[in-house]
């Protein structure tokens, strides 16, 4: 008997400031998959927040006419326009019945953040990645810290920042340091992010924060070299030889990362002493199950020159585009990109098997307090 392909909707695009980036991750996932073994229903959502089932030629012919923030082409093909699924008006039953598992491809708010997560913990489909809670801690790059430092793991000092809050240029100088970064809590790809190097600096770079974000993050720089670690698993990981981003640029900022061609430099397996390799790979795992992660996430540090480790920020759903380190980190570990995803989505459908074993009842009481079930209803 032929056993049924699995059917993998793998999401991408979305309202975030890293749809174009979401769009590049999804490409490369999709090329890399085995089509004997998933049916793929690539899942575009626009910066509307509309959603669109494609199917494989159509996604890869937007790709190549560059359509896709636009989606046009696509309006009859769009959920709520097929005519297979026109009698069921809701959502969450058109995505079980038309899916076994999602992959969100996705970057960023509504995507990276928990939300789409929720969604799909709601429609009781498995998805690849880290779920609810895990997804909304390290969005956050506050709450991301906070926990690292409980947790006795270093990470950059700094201040975090809410909109109404008053601000004290100097004070911040003071505490912080020159130069430092203004960051959103909650963004990516070195969007709305700044390097600071004297007090005129500050303000603006803070008022350009606050465009992407209500809170933000001051942080003190950290002169060191930009290491980065894989962790691939659930509850038992394992986690990749770590590689080092050497930025051409003052930081390894937005232009770097993907409009200039030789933004950065890659050295995959980073050179590094075998002690650090280690305390890399055991910061990693600890970051990984203290900050609720599942599935996979890239953790990125900065190295010192005195060999002190600081851990930047964890990336639930890192990139997937034809640079990023996440699938070339397990390449070198003999993870090439086909079985990595096959490896995830393995992951995804195992959570979600665990998650089924849970007890949902309990003894029905007939009485709480001087109310019977009958009186209470
Ligand atoms: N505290 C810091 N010290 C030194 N460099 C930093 C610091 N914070 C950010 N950077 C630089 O900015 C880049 C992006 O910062 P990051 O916090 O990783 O944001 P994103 O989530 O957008 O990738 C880093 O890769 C690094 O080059
Ligand atoms: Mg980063």
């Amino acid at each position: 008997m032929i056993k049924d392909k699995v059917r993998v909707g793998v999401l991408f695009g979305g309202q975030s400031v890293e749809h174009e980036v979401s769009i590049f991750s999804a490409f490369h996932i999709i090329r890399n998959m085995d089509v004997e073994k998933y049916e793929i229903t690539p899942i575009g959502i626009n910066k509307k927040g509309e959603w669109f089932f494609l199917n494989c030629p159509e996604f890869f012919t937007l790709f190549e006419d560059e359509q896709f923030s636009l989606f046009e082409g696509v309006k009859k093909n769009s959920l709520f326009f097929d005519p297979s699924v026109q009698d069921d008006h809701f959502f969450l039953s058109i995505l079980r019945k038309r899916l076994d598992v999602v992959f969100p491809a996705l970057h960023g708010s509504y995507g990276e953040d928990g939300t789409v997560q929720g969604l799909f913990e709601l429609a009781d489909l498995p998805c690849v990645g880290s779920g609810v809670l895990g997804s909304s801690i390290c969005m956050d790059k506050e709450i991301t810290k906070r926990l690292l430092k409980e947790g006795g793991i270093l990470t950059p000092p700094f201040h975090s920042l809410k909109v109404h809050e008053e601000i004290d240029p100097n004070f911040l100088i003071e505490k912080m340091g020159i130069p430092l970064f203004v960051k959103p809590a909650r963004s990516g790809s070195s969007v709305g992010m700044s390097k600071v190097h004297c007090l005129e600096e500050l303000l603006p770079a803070i008022e350009s924060a606050f465009q992407y974000d209500d809170k933000i993050l001051i942080e003190t720089f950290i002169d060191g070299r930009e290491i980065e670690c894989a962790v691939l698993g659930n509850l038992d990981v394992r986690v990749s030889l770590p590689g080092e981003i050497i930025p051409q640029h003052e930081f390894y900022s937005y232009e770097a990362k993907y409009l200039d061609p030789e933004g950065a430099l890659f050295r995959l397996p980073a050179k590094l002493d075998p002690k650090i390799v280690l305390e890399v790979q055991n910061l990693s795992k600890r970051a990984f199950s203290m900050l609720e992660c599942e599935g996979m996430a890239r953790i990125d540090f900065f190295l010192r020159k005195d060999g002190t480790l600081f851990l930047s920020e964890v990336n639930t759903i890192p990139g997937f585009t034809g640079i990023s380190l996440y699938p070339r980190l397990w390449d070198l570990g003999n993870f090439a990109f086909p079985k990595l995803v096959d490896q995830l989505i393995q992951l995804a459908l195992e959570r979600h098997k665990r998650k089924k074993r849970l007890k949902r009842n309990v003894a029905i009481p007939n009485k709480i307090g001087n109310f019977t079930l009958q009186q209470s209803r």
